[in-house]
This record gives C-alpha cells, structure tokens and sequence, in this order.
C-alpha cells in the first residue's frame, strides 16, 4: 500500500546549504504492518515519514499510496490525501493545552466535510473508549501526565478512521514504563488493522514492533522482521 522507489529528498537543493537527506530510498509496506524506522538524530527519519504522511515531497522518484501516484500531485491533493488516509502522532502531543480532551479530539472531525455536525460526539466518545480515556473527556489537556496527553493524541489521529498511523518519536517524552503503556496501545490499534509506522531512536521501543528498519544518513541500512 506504501511504495517508494529511488526516492531523494534534498533540502536547499542547488544552494550552499543543500542537504541530502534521503538518499535512493526503496521501501515497501504492506496493509496491516507494524515497522518501526530507526535511527540516529539527523538521519531522515522525520523526512521519511513526511513524505509518506503526504506533508511533504520528495525531490525525486516515485511514492506510490494505494492506488495513487503521490509523486505526480500538488500541494491541494496531497492534503486530502493525507486527511483521507493518514493520522498524525507526534512526540510533543500537538495538542491545544487549554482546551478539553474531547475539544481535542474533536477538531479534525469539524475539518471532515463527510462527518456531520450530529455525528460528532458519539465518534469523540466512541475512540476514547477504545484508547481508554472516557473518564478523561471535560478535562483540560494541560492538567494530564505525558502518558494521557498521548492517549489523546492518538485519539485525535484515529478519529477520522485512517488506514495509516504514522508517529514521530511518540514515546521519547515519557518514562519507560509509560512509554511501553502507549507502545501496547499501537500494538492494539495495529490488531485492529490499522498499518502503522513509529520512528524512535530507542532500540526497546522499536523491538515492540513487527519490523525494524534502520536508516543511517539518508539511506536504509538494514530491514528485518523480528517476529
Ligand atoms: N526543513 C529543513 N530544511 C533544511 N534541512 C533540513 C530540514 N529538515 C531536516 N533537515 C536536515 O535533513 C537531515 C535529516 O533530518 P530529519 O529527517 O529531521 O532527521 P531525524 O528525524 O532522523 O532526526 C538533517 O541533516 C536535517 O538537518
Ligand atoms: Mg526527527
């Protein structure tokens, strides 16, 4: 469902600060995996995964999503493209500190023109349910732990039901024990079918899942399966 052929991502290309920070990148993953991308601070992984979450392109080569040539569009199709398809974690939440957990997570529904304004509450309930935060809803998020801050995060990703969750460094702002708490919650979410992808530059947290691919200035370096 997610194919990269000789993909290059330069940044500044043709100037002096030209960086080169993909580098011929082949990759394919299928519906339904669970693949953690590692690596160390500067190796491409946030590139990587902005590419594939459509927030960006790439300079040159081809990413194939499903059934779409998202090499060949703009600007205008890459967004609904990835409102259709793609959820967003990201390691410092992104969320509105001042509002509620259900105002959170509400927001990307009023964006969906397909969702009603009827609809929204049972789907804002429905997935803090199943991330178990129900009690958390009327909360304000500046007064939650790490841990439920990301919960909600997750929420807000998955609310409008994208086939992909993509999460940058999700876990690097919590503590051990809690980072693993929201690892079983994407192993989870992974069993109900969703294809998700994590970055991390933590071996423990990146052995959680299915497949580990290594990246190393630009390039992959190594992909296995590990269960
Ligand atoms: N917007 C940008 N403009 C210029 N260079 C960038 C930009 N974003 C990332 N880079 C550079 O691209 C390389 C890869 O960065 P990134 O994908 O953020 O790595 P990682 O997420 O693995 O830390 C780094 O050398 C970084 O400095
Ligand atoms: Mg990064």
């Amino acid at each position: 469902m997610i194919e990269l052929k000789k993909l290059n991502k330069y940044y500044n290309y043709g100037k002096s600060t030209e960086v080169h920070a993909l580098k011929d990148v082949d990759l394919y993953i299928g519906k339904g995996e669970f693949v953690s991308v590692m690596g160390v601070s500067g190796s491409g992984k946030s590139t990587l995964l902005h590419i594939i979450g459509c927030l960006d392109s790439a300079t040159d080569g081809t990413y194939i999503l499903g059934k779409y040539n998202v090499s060949n569009y703009g600007e205008k199709t890459r967004c609904d493209l990835r409102n259709d398809n793609i959820g967003f974690v990201l390691q410092d939440f992104g969320l509105i500190p001042e509002k509620s957990v259900y105002e959170n997570i509400s927001y990307p529904l009023m964006f969906n023109p397909a969702v009603k304004f009827s609809q929204i509450k049972g789907k804002v309930h429905e997935v803090e349910e199943k991330i178990g935060i129900s009690d958390l809803s009327k909360k304000k998020v500046s007064e939650l732990s790490g841990g439920q801050k990301q919960r909600v995060a997750i929420c807000r990703a998955i609310v409008n039901e994208p086939a992909i969750i993509l999460a940058d460094e999700p876990t690097a702002a919590l503590d051990k024990k809690t980072a693993f708490d929201i690892m079983s919650v994407f192993e989870k979410l992974n069993e109900s079918g969703k294809t998700i992808i994590i970055v991390t530059h933590d071996k423990d947290i990146a052995a959680k899942c299915r497949r580990v691919i290594e990246i190393t200035d630009g390039r992959i370096v190594s992909d296995s399966k590990s269960k």
